[in-house]
């Protein structure tokens, strides 16, 4: 044996004779806990032998995921039992099972050895083995080294939303290799949504018949779903690659394709369509019938049989209250079981799905609503709302995922959440306040979330999570590190990644960040993309049209309804803004408005309501909004002109708080003194839960008029109605265009 002190003078001198060999140690993501650079390289031979001890069917498994990241790498492998020897790549655990995932990595000239005290372990020192392969005059080699490592969080998780938008199950292999190079070993499977339930369930087929379909606002149908054979391909890979699928089935909020397949699941047993706009619903499941338990049994003991994970997500999350407040069911059991009120329901039904799950040896995963009214016995939580929830949630007892979304949701684009950010996470800092308190919980480790409302496609979803996944490994894997270590060791293996056809986004921007400005001096209104992603391509398209790609600045074409899409290669990569350009009397005239439109909604500028374009959405670049004031535009036609019609644009949003205003007056004046109130509409409809639409609202005329000046008013000052999670504030009126024939 060699003093200790002795030891350590031999690596420093070695780290002094050698410095370039330390720099030869490729990035490692995540970072492990003991890197000591030795001197020289393991170079592999064309044919190299790899031994396992023992030769279980795990570790055969295991060699077998080497053997193919070897060939990646042009080297081919065999497979055998045995030790350690010169040459070899050796592979031991000591033990079969247990939940240990450390390892230790050695390299050496002559050998390779990784030995971990299980086969969770041997797996991670292989994905290591894996990053640190470079190749030095047309030979594979691998850097000595020796590396001890552990992982701080057991739980290590990325989540995926195939509810609002679909992925393949081809590009969910694919994502679930990538999750294993960096050690993740959860993947959280959002399987059900108000826009789609996507798990075929034989005892209840309208679920995929019906409950899989939406028809989006231009008419098409959108939607599809896993086969039971799709998901046990799916788990089966996971396994082989150390990682464990949580499959989350919704309940009780974000059900709307549920209770479109089986409207008697709701409070009203309304029949209602699968939503194709985003959101929090009215409409939840009904926890006053007990045939909503049966229901909801049946499909989780579908899902159990298909799922090993011992942990099971109900969701829980954004459950509004309206619908059981108003339902005799519901009141029934809050009375007869003494709950309260509606969280108290809420919490009863949690605990009897949690008991049902307990039944049955799994634990019920919720979101971290299920703490309010009391946290559900045994219950996990997964804390979202804020990092404080975290804290709040070990504080009651239970064990927690950390995903709060202001660190970790990896929906929000990296302008806002840029890596740098990512990286400095730690779910363990209001963790630690809440366990000096005592309490119970375990903080078993993190997630990220995609949630999938923007996110269109495959690609799409590789664009949001890398390179930012890479550093929610190095959080839950080590642990919060030096952003700007990171960000290099990030670059690097984000290089590596676009060579493995990857499509990795930027680390601190939006993907896009489209702009319309309308230029007064050209009377068009142009695009603009401020600091698109290289590789990312805004094409201009129309049905019947050859589409083009567009440059900054270029101005849109004349009238009709245009496309701008986001793609990446064919895909699309974000929602195409859909622009339809319209020619009328107004069009470019000096506009003035009485009250200016709220600073969030500046439309395409001052003269948005005479741009000549029409949006679709509210935040889509093209509308103006006041809330509590009259929109009140006074339009100077620039001479007398004939006026047939004039058309006033607006928007309906219920759920975003947008109202169509309730009547439209227009007012003329041929010398901007003297008004006549010419016309008045009332839209006299109800407002409808959900309701999102775009209308152009008619003044009517008696005649057509001789007029300068053009005087619009929508009456501000609505109120969302009683039913409404706003109600009794002000609502909003949205405008993008007063259209004068
Ligand atoms: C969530 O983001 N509603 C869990
Ligand atoms: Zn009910």
């Amino acid at each position: 044996m060699i003093p200790r002190r002795v030891a350590g003078l031999a690596l420093l001198l070695a780290a002094l004779a050698a410095p370039r060999l330390n720099a030869q140690i490729p990035a490692l993501v995540p970072l492990p806990s003991e890197v000591q650079a030795g001197t020289g390289a393991f170079v592999l031979p064309d044919t190299v032998t790899v031994t396992l001890a023992p030769t279980s069917p795990r570790m055969r498994e295991i060699a077998a995921i080497l053997v193919a990241n070897l060939a990646d790498e042009g080297v081919f492998a065999r497979v055998r039992d045995g030790g350690p020897g010169d040459g070899t790549i050796h592979l031991r655990s000591l033990a079969a099972d247990g939940a240990d995932e450390s390892y230790r990595l050695e390299v050496t000239p002559t050998s390779v050895q990784v030995t971990a005290p299980g086969e969770a372990g041997v797996l991670w020192g292989v994905q290591t083995l894996r990053q640190l392969v470079v190749h030095r005059e047309s030979r594979a080699t691998i850097p000595a080294v020796a590396i001890r490592d552990a992982p701080r969080f057991g739980w290590r998780g990325a989540m995926l939303d195939v509810g609002r938008h679909l992925f393949p199950v081809e590009y969910i292999l694919e994502h679930l290799a990538w999750m294993s190079r960096h050690k993740f070993n959860v993947f959280h499977w959002h399987l059900t949504e108000d826009q789609g339930w996507r798990l075929a369930i034989d005892a209840y087929p309208r679920l995929t018949e019906v409950g899989a379909w939406r028809t989006e606002a231009d008419g098409s149908r959108y939607g599809g779903w896993y086969s039971k054979a799709d998901v046990r391909r799916v788990v089966e890979r996971a396994r082989l690659l150390g990682i464990t699928v949580v499959p989350e089935i919704e309940m009780p909020g974000h059900s709307r394709a549920a209770l479109a397949a089986y409207p008697d699941l709701g409070c009203t047993g309304d029949s209602l369509p699968v939503p194709s706009t985003w959101g929090v619903f009215s409409d939840v499941l009904c926890p006053g019938k007990e045939s909503t338990f049966a229901f909801l049994e049946t499909v989780l003991g579908e899902v159990l049989e298909l799922f090993p994970s011992r942990y099971i997500h109900i969701g829980g999350d954004e459950v509004p209250k309206q619908r059981w407040e108003a339902c005799a069911a519901c009141q029934e059991i809050i009375r007869r079981e003494q709950l309260g009120d509606e969280h108290g329901l809420q919490r009863w039904m949690i605990a009897r799905i949690g008991r049902w799950l307990a039944a049955r040896d799994r634990v019920l995963i919720g979101w971290d609503e299920i703490l309010d009214g009391g946290l559900p016995p045994g219950a996990v939580v997964q804390a979202w709302q804020g990092s404080d929830r975290i804290g709040v949630a070990l504080a009651a007892g239970a064990d927690v995922i950390a995903s709060p979304h202001e660190w970790v949701y990896l929906n929000r684009q990296a302008g806002e959440l840029p890596l740098g950010r990512v990286a400095q996470f730690d779910p363990a800092a209001t963790a630690a306040a809440a366990q000096a308190t005592g309490a119970g919980g375990r903080l078993l480790g993190g997630e990220a979330p995609l949630w999938t409302e923007h996110v269109t496609s495959p690609e799409n979803a590789e664009l949001m999570w890398w390179p930012r996944l890479l550093a929610v490994a190095d959080v839950l894997w080590h642990g919060p590190a030096d952003s700007v270590a990171l960000a290099g060791r990030v670059e690097a293996v984000a290089d590596a990644m676009r060579q493995g056809g990857v499509a990795v986004g930027p680390a601190d921007r939006a993907l896009v960040a489209l702009r319309f400005r309308y230029d007064s001096a050209s009377g068009s209104i142009r695009v603009t993309q401020a600091g698109a992603t290289p590789g990312l391509v805004l094409r201009l398209e129309r049905e019947g049209v050859a589409p083009r790609a567009l440059r900054d600045g270029d101005p849109l074409p004349g009238p009709g309804t245009w496309q701008v899409s986001p793609r990446w290669g064919d895909a699309l990569v974000g929602e195409p803004r859909t622009i339809t350009v319209v020619d009328h009397l107004a069009l470019g005239r000096p506009i003035q408005l009485a009250t200016p439109a709220d600073a969030r909604y500046p439309g395409t500028g001052p003269l948005t309501l005479v741009d000549g374009a029409r949006g679709t959405a509210f935040n889509d670049g093209f509308w103006n909004g006041w809330v509590g004031p009259d929109l009140d535009a006074t339009i100077d036609l620039g001479a007398s002109r004939t006026v047939r019609s004039v058309d006033l644009s607006l928007l309906e949003q219920v759920n975003s708080w947008i109202l169509f205003p309730e009547v439209v007056e227009l007012h003329a004046s041929v010398d901007g003194q003297q008004w006549q109130r010419v016309g008045r509409s009332v839209i006299d409809r109800p407002v409808r839960p959900d309701a999102a639409s775009r209308e152009l609202v008619r003044v009517p005329l008696a005649a057509p008029l001789e007029t300068r000046y053009l005087r619009v008013i929508a009456r501000g000052g609505r109120r969302l109605p009683s039913w409404h999670s706003g109600a009794g504030e002000l609502a909003w009126i949205f405008a993008d265009e007063i259209v004068v024939r």
